[in-house]
């Protein structure tokens, strides 16, 4: 699959004289894993819906792999771009290995086709192959969510596209999934953007963190930078917090070493 960057130019999107984004410029080269991060109601998941059109910019315009996505038709778009929501979404009513097909099926790929798919991406998401047959309903909400991830995949994107993938698990499945799946972009060769409310999972997981508010971006850097860099009080408390609570653990645990 093609490697492919995202170019977001003076994206601007309003609902009535509510400003969700205020013109939203970023560059994101190829192969970067970008975690968008900012208050609730600061424009993560307006922002990371225009990527794939499912919201329309007022302004502005946004190009993946040198087109401009306005081009063509969107379900095309969103082919190439894998998206795993909070609420992982699977379809109730299929099984594991059919929620992962659902697009391979669409596609019209042939059986034997489907099938070697779905063994293998339930295995690049780190789930037994007899889990296939399963329904939803009788796994837990980490599987649940590796399966999003595995159905986000199967077509191949290049783009990878999370929004608060990890806020309803465990702090242990969490710290495993967010793991596994930072190595899956590696692997693939992904260009991901993952919205987080977590600031220490963005320093641990993304080459680049960028900071929302009120639909402007207020920071944007690798974050062994950000925080020296960032002028803004706010944005720089937000950014530190991760190294404080290490800080305070430590203390409270006894440092150890
Ligand atoms: N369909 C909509 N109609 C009206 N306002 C919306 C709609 N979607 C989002 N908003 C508003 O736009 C702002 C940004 O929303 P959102 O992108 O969901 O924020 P975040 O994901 O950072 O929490 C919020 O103030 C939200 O209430
Ligand atoms: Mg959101």
């Amino acid at each position: 699959m093609a490697r492919t960057d995202i170019e977001i130019a003076g994206v601007e999107k309003r609902y009535g004289d509510h400003v969700a984004l205020a013109g939203v410029t970023l560059s994101i080269p190829a192969g970067q894993f970008v975690a968008l991060v900012g208050a609730s109601g600061s424009g993560k998941t307006t922002l990371l819906k225009t990527l794939n059109r499912l919201i329309t910019p007022d302004a502005g315009g946004i190009r993946i792999g040198g087109g401009d996505i306005a081009v063509g038709a969107p379900h095309l778009l969103r082919r190439r771009i894998g998206y795993v929501f909070q609420e992982v979404g699977l379809f109730p009513h299929l099984t594991v290995g059919e929620n992962i097909a659902v697009t391979p099926r669409l596609l019209g790929w042939a059986p034997e086709r489907v099938a070697a798919l779905t063994r293998d991406l339930l295995a690049l998401v780190a789930l037994p192959a007899a889990m296939a047959s399963r329904a939803p309903a009788e796994l837990s909400g980490g599987q649940r969510q590796r399966v999003g991830v595995a159905r986000a995949l199967a077509a191949e994107p290049g783009i990878l596209l999370m929004d608060e993938p990890f806020g309803a698990l465990d702090p242990l499945t969490r710290d495993a999934l967010g793991t596994d799946v930072r190595a899956l972009h590696e692997r693939l060769g992904l260009t991901t953007v993952m919205v987080t409310h977590d600031m220490a999972e963005a320093v641990l997981l993304a080459d680049r963190i960028v900071v929302l508010r009120d639909g402007a971006v207020v920071a944007d850097g690798a974050p062994e930078d950000l925080v020296r860099t960032v002028a803004d009080a706010g944005v720089r408390d937000l950014l530190d917090a991760p190294r404080r609570q290490a800080l305070r653990l430590a203390a409270r645990l006894g440092g150890g070493q």
